[in-house]
């Protein structure tokens, strides 16, 4: 609209300056024209930890956070997750729509076709000690991959991309479910092409001697959802990584393994096994209001609440909440659970949580389940990156096709001395360094 427009006064010179808004934004660049005189750079704006900064356009993920709406695609989280398997919502991400049944069905075979990891990998595997954290392994293996698939630095070229997409998200399980067998000593299961997605990561992670595994239908569907859920969140830390990495052109397994770093603090992916360790540090429900009182003294955080965008429940752990009560059925009831309800209920009739605006984020139930299914908490995280896969490979396709994005490179605010000269080593003083 013609009016969309703002006006800005500088009082240093008296000069007003008419910014376009589009789509509720304003360009930071636009902002360089206000100087006090020709010489001056112009005004920048600072915004640490991009807390109200668009860093590009995206179509992919839309998030409501006070209303507590997520869509992938236009379709809201609710439908996917109900209604579709996690390689028709990874195809959604990838290509923009549903897929149809035949495309469906190739895509699955095209999947399934690339699930092997070369057997070098093995070797890499093996060099990790039995207690390596599994993110660790993921981070350095998913890099690894950058060396047997050299050909995937020509990023611009579509075909490459397609197939190097594909390698990744069929990969990620497999390397997954080889760190987690290193890591209890027990020798690697390849892919059974026969299975679901789902089904065949649980074949790697768990079978044993028998001839062909046979994965519980529930648990596997419930997989499949927590992987739907944890599969793209617009620019979160990790997705940011990506796109800041692969902005640069760097091949995708390197950009993978550094959004996966990201995703590996326990302010972000790694919070679901700090939820764990936070509930077994609690112990039992009567420990909770002790808990709560040093988390107000601003002693701890109460992992697995809060986030950047949602200031409303966060969706996912809705359908969280209500796949966890499909899975103990089958596995009966995780203790922790009772805890984890307690903490919420608690926390959120608290003043301190609720003028915070402090909900339960998708971290908050997830490693319940986890944990319930036979996962340690080490394996927690690795269960987020194997779905988010999707979204960074996604945003990072979208990235590149944006004729406005270029290599990703922010100013600053410098505070730092002014120019200053060498004293020669015997004349230096003693500064007080930090
Ligand atoms: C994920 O971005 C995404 O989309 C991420 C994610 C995705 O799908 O990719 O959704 C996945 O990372 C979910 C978040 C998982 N992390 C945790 O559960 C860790 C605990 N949460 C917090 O560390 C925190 O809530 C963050 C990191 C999630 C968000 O931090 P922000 O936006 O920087 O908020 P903030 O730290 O500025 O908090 C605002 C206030 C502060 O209090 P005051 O200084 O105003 O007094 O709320 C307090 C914070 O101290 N606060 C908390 C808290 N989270 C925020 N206090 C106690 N416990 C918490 N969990």
């Amino acid at each position: 609209m013609a009016d969309d427009i703002l006006s800005i006064l500088d009082k240093r010179t008296g000069r007003t300056y008419e910014l376009p808004i589009q789509d509720g934004t304003i360009r930071a660049m636009d902002l360089r024209q206000i100087k006090t005189d020709p010489e001056d750079f112009g005004i920048m704006s600072y915004d640490p930890a991009f807390l109200n900064t668009a860093s590009c356009t995206s179509r992919i993920t839309f998030i409501d956070g006070d209303k507590g709406i997520l869509r992938y695609r236009g379709y809201p989280i609710e439908e996917l997750a109900e209604n579709c398997t996690f390689l028709e919502v990874a195809w959604l991400l990838l290509k923009g729509e549903l897929p149809t049944q035949p495309e469906l069905d190739n895509w699955i075979q095209r999947v399934k076709y690339h699930t092997m990891l070369h057997e070098t990998t093995k070797k890499f595997l093996e060099g990790f000690r039995y207690d390596a954290h599994p993110m660790g392994m993921l981070v350095s293996t998913v890099a690894a991959l950058s060396t047997v698939y050299p050909e995937a630095r020509n990023v611009l070229d579509p075909e490459i991309r397609e197939i190097e997409i594909i390698r990744l998200v069929a990969k990620m399980p497999t390397i997954a479910a080889y760190a987690y067998r290193h890591s209890l000593g027990y020798p690697y299961v390849y892919p059974d092409n026969d299975l679901g997605y789902a089904e065949n990561f649980m074949n790697m992670l768990w079978k044993m001697v028998e001839p062909k595994y046979v994965a519980n239908p529930v648990l596997a569907r419930a997989l499949d959802i927590l992987f739907i859920l944890h599969a793209d969140h617009e620019q979160n830390c990790s997705t940011n990584t990506m796109r800041c990495v692969g902005s640069a052109q760097t091949d995708p397994y390197l950009a993978t393994a550094a959004a996966a770093a990201a995703l590996a603090g326990p302010l972000h992916g790694g919070a679901n096994e700090a939820v764990l360790k936070m509930l077994d540090e609690i112990g039992s429900k009567d420990n909770i209001p002790a808990y709560i009182e040093s988390v107000k003294a601003g002693k701890r955080k109460l992992m697995g609440f809060g986030h950047r965008v949602y200031k409303n429940y966060d969706p996912r752990a809705r359908i969280i909440k209500w796949t966890a009560d499909r899975v103990f059925e089958v596995t009966g009831a995780n203790p922790k659970l009772e805890i984890a309800l307690e903490l919420e209920k608690i926390a959120l009739n608290d003043e301190y949580f609720v003028k915070r605006k402090l909900y339960p984020n998708v971290d908050f139930y997830s490693g319940i389940i986890y944990q319930a299914m036979g996962f340690k908490p080490a394996m927690f995280t690795v269960l987020f990156a194997i779905p988010r896969v999707v979204g960074w490979l996604a945003q990072w396709q979208e990235m590149l096709e944006d004729a406005e994005q270029k290599i990703a490179r922010p100013r600053q605010k410098y505070l730092g001395y002014g120019e200053r000269h060498v004293v020669p080593l015997e004349k230096r003083l003693a500064h007080a360094v930090s």
